[in-house]
């Protein structure tokens, strides 16, 4: 299973990066937002530390527009993925851009009808929101395993990204789900890595080698 971390932060990123378990990134309007900084100078930084998938949005409305934009965005380096809003401008869109030769991320996926049509399009990604699912009193997870079967069924090239995550669960459950890759945000990977049980053994095995030690 593959990790990517959600966010702009490149603080995050680079700490993550050198731990060796992120595999790629991806970001959104809102998340480049939050950083507080310009687009294009934080995708080149990102660029520059991560060599792998890096998805990047592309906002425009129509399938034409979309195209267009994501030439443009696809210029930022080799790693750089599209995402693609799941619209029948977008399915459009991913159809054109698959045939160049352009990584698309097909975003904002809710349901596994709209998985299966990405799919179908020519996604490289699809991903699905679960955490928005769960917050309007749905089961995230349930697409994300229906999704699984069908792509494995039909032996579907397009890989599940999921996404929207809220707790280290959500990751758990995702990878027993069959879910390609989980993106998760800096602060869900902070507490995936810690446990009290560990802090604990620490500070016992520390007391008792100060008892021992020569
Ligand atoms: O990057 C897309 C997705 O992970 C955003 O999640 O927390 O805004 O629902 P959230």
């Amino acid at each position: 299973m593959e990790f990517y971390i959600d966010t702009a932060e490149i603080e995050a990123i680079k700490k993550y990066w050198d731990m060796g378990v992120i595999d790629g990134v991806t970001t959104n309007p809102t998340l480049i937002a939050r950083s507080g900084r310009v687009f294009s100078e934080v995708v080149a930084e990102i660029a520059e530390v991560v060599k792998g998938p890096i998805s990047v949005e592309a906002v425009s409305e129509t399938a034409e527009e979309l195209i267009e934009e994501s030439k443009k965005l696809a210029e930022y380096g080799e790693h750089i993925v599209i995402k693609i809003p799941m619209t029948e401008a977008g399915l459009k869109a991913t159809k054109e851009l698959s045939k160049l030769g352009i990584k698309t991320n097909v975003t904002l996926v809710f349901s596994a009808s709209q998985a299966l049509l990405a799919a179908k399009a020519g996604a490289t990604y699809v991903s699905i929101f679960v955490g928005r699912l769960d917050d309007k009193g749905h089961e995230g997870m349930d697409v994300v395993w229906e999704t699984s079967q069908i792509f494995q069924n039909f032996d579907m090239d397009s890989k599940i990204i999921t996404a929207s995550i809220r707790h280290p669960r959500h990751v758990i459950d995702a990878a027993k789900a069959g879910s390609h890759v989980a993106t998760v945000p800096p602060a869900i990977l902070d507490k995936m890595t810690a446990h009290p049980l560990t802090d604990d053994g620490l500070a016992r095995f520390a007391a008792d080698w100060a008892k021992v030690k020569a």
